[in-house]
């Protein structure tokens, strides 16, 4: 069956690009529909009822768009908002992104694993329930990075601030015998080489963009909804400032989409 419907994917702002990539990668016949809510980024350190009316606002900009699946590429959205999509939406295939608890547990060899992530996501009851229920016997270090989220905002990823600005939580948990890091916000995956040289070569840096991507794949096709056979195109959107988003997507991604803006009755 093919089914050319667009899969929205959804972030507060650039940072869901790192998961768009890897479905761009896994599903590349699809037309993805991307939508930034930078007039409203950084979600971290929100209210997890704003977080949640920012997502259903979306998600119903997404639904008038005919699309097929939403992919909530964001792990703070998915901690607030997941559950009240999942009800507004009942027949939406709806996919969210939560930190790499699971793999991190079955990698660590110290028993120690250091999650970094926004205020939001590591205070939600949902982070909570996967800690206790994917690492019961795992030490769980905790960094919220708010200043993570505004580095890669500012499209500053490779420079000498981005390495400073990963150096002191990254050693902060190290010090305390983390072996193995989890970054638990779809933004961090852009500061992927500055984490990496703070961290040293053997430290894994575990991200979630590819099983995201494979879920998604799995359940269109459980429901019949694949494009087989579409040409594959990308539409970014945003709720704030078009140009600029088409200038991040081109910097993050080396993407050339033009952006252009939701339309203002929507969100
Ligand atoms: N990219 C988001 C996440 O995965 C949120 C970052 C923010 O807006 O604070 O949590």
């Amino acid at each position: 069956m093919q089914d050319l419907a667009p899969i929205g994917v959804y972030d507060s702002g650039v940072g869901g690009l790192s998961v768009l990539r890897a479905i761009g990668q896994t599903l590349p016949r699809e037309h993805l529909l991307y939508v930034a809510d930078s007039a409203h980024v950084p979600y971290g350190e929100k209210t997890p009822e704003y977080v949640r009316q920012r997502a259903l606002a979306i998600a119903d900009y997404l639904v008038s768009r005919q699309a097929k699946a939403m992919v909530v590429a964001c792990n703070t959205a998915t901690a607030a908002a997941i559950a009240a999509l999942r009800a507004r939406h009942p027949g939406l295939v709806i996919i969210g992104v939560e930190p790499a608890i699971k793999p991190a547990a079955h990698l660590t060899r110290s028993g120690v694993v250091g999650v970094f992530a926004t205020t939001g996501t590591l205070a939600s009851a949902k982070f909570a329930a996967l800690v206790q229920r994917e690492a019961p016997e795992i030490r769980i270090l905790f960094r919220p990075c708010p200043e993570w989220v505004l580095q890669v905002e500012r499209g500053d990823i490779h420079g000498a601030a981005a390495a400073r600005v990963a150096q002191e939580p990254v050693r902060e948990l190290l010090a305390q015998g983390a072996d193995t890091l989890v970054l638990g916000c779809t933004h961090f995956p852009f500061l992927h080489d500055a984490i990496q040289a703070a961290a040293g070569p053997a430290v894994p840096l575990l991200e979630t963009g590819g099983p995201v991507a494979r879920r998604l794949r799995h359940q269109l096709q459980q429901h019949g909804r694949l494009a087989a056979a579409g040409a594959g195109a990308v539409e970014l959107l945003t709720t704030g400032d078009a140009a600029r988003l088409g200038r991040m997507a081109a910097l993050l991604l080396d993407l050339p989409a033009a952006a252009a803006q939701v339309p203002a009755d929507w969100c």
